[in-house]
């Protein structure tokens, strides 16, 4: 079994002053969802996730050799130009990662990072953005290491991106990704996400999800106060049992292809995810008046049409539309007809299952 040890890096054969990479990581969407952690994001229960296409985070990481005087040094622009509201959260990153990419204090980085989404779209730019973040480091290390396996290469970028945020390890590979260990999904780890191992029916084949932007706003809970408030929540147990089982029952119908049984287990989930923030200590109510509307037109449409399209949520107001592609002319069709009106400026994006993190330039 891998262990964090595996990601020290014991010396290094090559050397390399300067230079640049450019990659893309797309975001996720969980359809077992996460939701409490131990320390050093370590998941209180495993998670499985369908890794998107067009929502991607796009960074270029310039590194240029420098005197090692014992601080990281990095510039860091948004969309070209300087973004000081974001450093903080990188230098978390690097104080994070530092014991397994030993060498971030020789360099100087300078970080450009964009994202294909619209700014402040309530998409959480988080997990492609430190997956992406991550693949480009990784970069940089086989750069100085040469020998390095593909494999370890995937797995220690899903590594660092969890340190930066947990379900960015997702974001690494497509086109479904496991996160936590769980019993019966061979290769499963608390420390990376994982491709799923077993064959994925054809059902799913370039599976579609329409995000309709119902708020753009801040986030009112960030992921890391609600994960601490599973600490001393009632039904923690209960729920992290619950994911358990609910990702074997996935894992049957992602081979199997049943598409009615899908909806029951990604809308449950969805459903118990913000139950879990409904119940804690504080409690939130995350979703809005637009998001019930959203919820009972879909279930209104599906019970009309026979269609199996379903929904999923992330902690925030936003709706995940899920659909097989070849309902995808009149899943669209009703989504303009009847769910853009519950969208801010009508506004929603057009997604698809994906196949993870992308170089683009070097
Ligand atoms: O990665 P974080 O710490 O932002 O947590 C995200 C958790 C959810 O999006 C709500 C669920 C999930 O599994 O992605």
């Amino acid at each position: 079994m891998v262990q964090t040890q595996d990601f020290i890096p014991s010396s290094y054969s090559q050397t390399s002053d300067s230079g640049q990479f450019t990659w893309s990581a797309p975001s996720n969407i969980a359809l077992v969802k996460y939701w409490g952690k131990k320390a050093n994001q370590i998941p209180a229960n495993p998670s499985v996730s369908f890794t998107l296409s067009h929502c991607k985070t796009i960074t270029t990481l310039a590194f240029e050799k420098k005197q090692n005087d014992g601080n990281f040094s990095f510039d860091l622009l948004f969309e070209g130009k300087p973004k000081e509201d974001f450093k903080p959260k990188i230098q978390k990153f690097l104080e994070r990662v530092e014991p397994y990419l030993p060498f971030l204090k020789d360099y100087h980085f300078t970080i450009d990072t964009q994202n294909t989404f619209p700014h402040s779209s309530g998409i959480a730019s988080s997990a492609s953005g430190m997956a992406a973040l991550a693949v480009n480091f990784m970069s940089l290390e086989r750069l100085l290491n040469p020998e390095m396996t593909e494999e370890y290469f995937c797995q220690k970028a899903s590594f660092l991106a969890r340190l930066g945020s947990g379900s960015a390890c997702r974001s690494v590979k497509g086109k479904v990704v496991v996160w936590g260990a769980h019993a019966n999904t061979e290769t499963s780890s608390d420390l990376f996400g994982v491709e799923f191992p077993k064959d994925i029916h054809p059902n799913f084949n370039n599976y579609q999800d329409t995000i309709l932007l119902v708020d753009k706003g801040e986030k009112q809970v960030s992921s890391t106060v609600g994960h601490d408030l599973m600490h001393d929540h009632p039904f923690a147990e209960k729920r992290f049992a619950q994911a358990h089982q609910n990702l074997d029952k996935i894992s049957e119908v992602l081979h199997n292809g049943n598409l009615e049984e899908f909806v029951k287990i990604v809308e449950s989930e969805a459903l118990t995810l913000h139950a879990m923030m409904m119940t804690s200590m504080p409690y939130f109510i995350l979703m809005k008046p637009n998001t019930l509307e959203i919820i009972n037109k879909i279930w209104k449409f599906r019970s009309e049409t026979k269609i199996p399209v379903c929904f999923t949520l992330d902690a925030g107001a936003n709706v995940h539309v899920l659909y097989p592609e070849q309902t995808k002319e009149q899943v669209l069709a009703f989504i303009e007809s009847e769910l853009a009106m519950h969208c801010q400026n009508n506004q929603y994006i057009v997604d698809q299952m994906g196949f993870g993190a992308e170089l683009i330039a070097h």
